[in-house]
């Protein structure tokens, strides 16, 4: 059985990074990345740098990277400005994004969410036009920094709008790492009932450790498609003690484990590991990155 797996480090890993990486690095990531199986790459964000610095050089980087015509590289988009410089990247593929709890919506994109809905359909639309696929994003699903729980009205709403402005796919995202798995079923349950598994992605957070076991009860529900970051980078800047995504090492661990195919070179990861962490100057969480590189400098 497949499991598709959306790398996001390039984009949630680095915009929470305190450490700016140079542009020329960022490129190289990102080639490392192409290499390893991976098929869906989030490279950056199109949002306006004085929101995110750290990847104020999406432009640049977009326009740098080697595409391995495998891979469908992506990267956030809050409006049409944004689209055309995803155009001028020559970008197949964006991201939309909004919050189920009105106050993260408002402290992330300026917006209520009212107001969200016309500004993304004109996105959707204009992109589709063209023939760029747009992924959507559902952020704070399992909990709000601000507001604290959200309700499943809320997240059902939200992505309903999404999927009705056209996006192919919605990935629930638990931003500040709050979900257990007995919450995964309660929502991935609803949600699936509304609209069935296959345009349904897990976004997770990994904060309180409970990442990989809501991996196995998202799966268990019937999701196949996963977001995550190399080394666990990663974060969110507007939710304040977020800490990065699931990492892709343990991820893809977990799940050829478990028997299921991923598609994804684990050597190849690691060492794309290895060169990110020693760009950033920081021991990354990935315990995977961590075993690996520890066993590969021990003597046997
Ligand atoms: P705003 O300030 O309300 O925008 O921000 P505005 O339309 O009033 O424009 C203000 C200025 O920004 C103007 O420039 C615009 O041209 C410029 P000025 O005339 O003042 O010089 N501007 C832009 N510049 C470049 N590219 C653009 C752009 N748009 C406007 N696209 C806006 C509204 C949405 C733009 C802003 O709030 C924003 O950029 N927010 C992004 C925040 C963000 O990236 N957050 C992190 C990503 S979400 C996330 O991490 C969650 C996720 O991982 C899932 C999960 O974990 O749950 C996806
Ligand atoms: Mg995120």
């Amino acid at each position: 059985m497949q499991v598709r797996i959306v790398e996001v480090g390039p984009r949630d890993g680095l915009q929470n990074e305190k450490a700016i990486i140079p542009t020329v690095e960022k490129i190289n990531f990102i080639n490392r990345l192409s290499e390893t199986g991976l098929r869906n790459i989030e490279a950056s964000s199109f949002v306006n740098p004085k929101w995110i610095p750290q990847l104020a050089d999406a432009d640049e980087v977009l326009n740098g990277i080697q595409r391995n015509p495998a891979v469908s590289y992506s990267a956030l988009v809050p409006n049409v400005r944004g689209l055309a410089r995803a155009k001028a990247a020559n970008l197949q593929e964006i991201a939309v994004f909004m919050s189920a709890s009105e106050t993260h919506n408002l402290k992330n994109i300026n917006k209520t969410i009212e107001d969200t809905f016309p500004v993304l359909a004109e996105v959707v639309k204009n992109a589709s036009a063209d023939g760029i696929r747009v992924r959507g994003y559902v952020s704070t699903v399992f909990g709000c920094p601000y507001e604290g729980e959200v309700s499943i009205e809320n997240s059902l709403r939200v992505t309903d709008a999404l999927l009705e402005m056209g996006v192919y796919e919605v990935s629930i995202g638990d931003t500040i790492g709050v979900a257990t798995p007995r919450q995964v079923h309660d929502v991935f349950s609803q949600l699936i009932w509304s609209f069935g598994s296959a345009r349904l992605a897990a976004h997770f957070h990994d904060t309180r450790g409970t990442g990989l076991a809501n991996v196995v009860a998202a799966l268990a529900e019937g999701i196949r498609i996963f977001d995550s970051s190399l080394g666990g980078l990663g974060g969110c800047p507007y939710a304040p003690g977020a800490a990065g995504n699931i990492s892709t090492e343990e991820l893809v661990y977990l799940l050829e484990g478990m028997g299921y195919e991923t598609g994804v070179d684990l050597d190849k990861l690691i060492a794309a590991g290895a060169f990110i962490q020693e760009q950033l100057g920081r021991q990354l969480p990935s315990k995977v990155l961590q075993a690996k590189l520890s066993a590969s400098s021990c003597p046997t």
